[in-house]
């Protein structure tokens, strides 16, 4: 276990933004991890569990407790004739596990390529892109309850999973650490490729293979979707807006050209990049607080925003949104 005071949350959030961390704590075992939430341990709450820093937007220094999980290593658990079982620490980068998987044949996850993060937060968030979710390949996830210390593992029903949602962002937030992520995979590829413009980039590439969806995603990625490393970002700062389905043939009536798609629960669900476009803020900034000029769903930060910068802009657009269209954004982004 590594304790630092007074550290700078700069190269810990993909924003780039420089606030403080009173204390930060790095575990590396579920014995550390027991030891902190045993009692046999003392620190200061609130606790923020880091999962990478590529989702949440700090607007100002921490005074808590920010627990690091570095829990490593891949393991593959088991494997039958069509099935293999990998498990991942929760430290393992995200993008590590999915080019280790694409590498060895095993699919599932490689239509989430690229994405930012720590296999941790894969969970707690459900990851999804280019017709893929997470929760689809998650058998089980293996955690520590925070009150008290001990292990406790979740199927794949108990996670609750849902559009970028789980137990571990709702009704449990921050009463589990996830240290141990296991994935059921397939040895045979059976491509998701129905997403947007994902088949002709495929196609560009050559067949099918495991590789080239995972080639072709990333190129997809790269061409719209800024490099955190190059300007500050967190990916999709608003959540696609589920609505009934009258809202949505009343909003289509009126524009026409307005994507929309069907949610697993019956209703429609819109593309706020669209909406956000449209209300004009595509490419803008105040200062250096700004709207990515390819994908408009994601926020920026060219330089020296502050965190609170990055809010106010989004809750500008959250209100031009709500003037012209009537339709309420939520946050992607944990906002700190
Ligand atoms: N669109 C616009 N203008 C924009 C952006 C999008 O008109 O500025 C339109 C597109 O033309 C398309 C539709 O909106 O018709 C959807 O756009 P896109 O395919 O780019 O995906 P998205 O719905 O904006 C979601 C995820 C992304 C994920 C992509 C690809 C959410 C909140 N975002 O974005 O995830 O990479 O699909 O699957 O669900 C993230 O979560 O951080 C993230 C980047």
């Amino acid at each position: 276990m590594r304790i630092c005071r007074n550290t700078s949350l700069k190269p810990f959030n993909s924003f780039g933004l420089e606030y403080m961390a009173n204390i930060m704590i790095h575990v590396r075992t579920e014995k550390e991890a027991k030891a902190l939430f045993s009692g046999e341990i003392k620190w200061k709450r609130p606790l923020l569990i880091l999962g990478g820093g590529s989702n949440l937007l700090f607007t100002g220094d921490f005074t808590g407790t920010i627990l690091c999980p570095e829990f490593g290593r891949i393991r593959i658990e088991e494997q039958t004739k069509n099935d293999v079982i990998v498990s991942a620490g929760a430290g393992i980068k995200w993008d590590t596990l999915a080019e280790w998987c694409v590498a060895r044949g095993f699919s599932g996850i490689e239509n989430l390529s690229g994405i930012p993060g720590n296999t941790g937060a894969v969970p707690v968030q459900n990851i999804g892109a280019y017709g893929a979710e997470a929760g689809n390949s998650i058998l089980k996830v293996r955690t520590i309850s925070t009150p008290d210390g001990k292990v406790r593992v979740f199927d794949n029903e108990e996670c609750k999973f849902g559009y970028r949602s789980s137990i571990f962002k709702t009704s449990e937030k921050g009463k589990y650490l996830v240290t141990r992520v296991y994935f059921r995979l397939k040895l045979k590829h059976d491509p998701e490729l129905n997403y947007g413009s994902l088949k002709e980039e495929v196609k560009k590439l050559g067949n099918p293979t495991l590789r080239n969806v995972r080639s072709a995603v990333l190129n997809i990625r790269y061409s719209k979707l800024p490099d955190p490393g190059v300007i500050g970002n967190a990916g999709s700062f608003f959540k696609n807006p589920v609505v009934i389905k009258a809202t949505a043939e009343n909003l289509m009536k009126d524009y026409p050209g307005m994507p929309v798609y069907d949610d697993p629960s019956g209703n429609k669900k819109l593309a706020a990049g669209w909406l956000v476009e449209q209300c004009g803020w595509k490419g803008k900034r105040t200062g250096d607080a700004g709207v990515h000029e390819k994908q408009a769903l994601v926020l920026v930060n060219h330089g020296t925003a502050s965190g609170k910068d990055i809010l106010k802009l989004s809750e500008k657009i959250r209100k031009s949104v709500m003037d012209k269209y009537g339709i309420n954004l939520e946050n992607e982004v944990e906002v700190i």
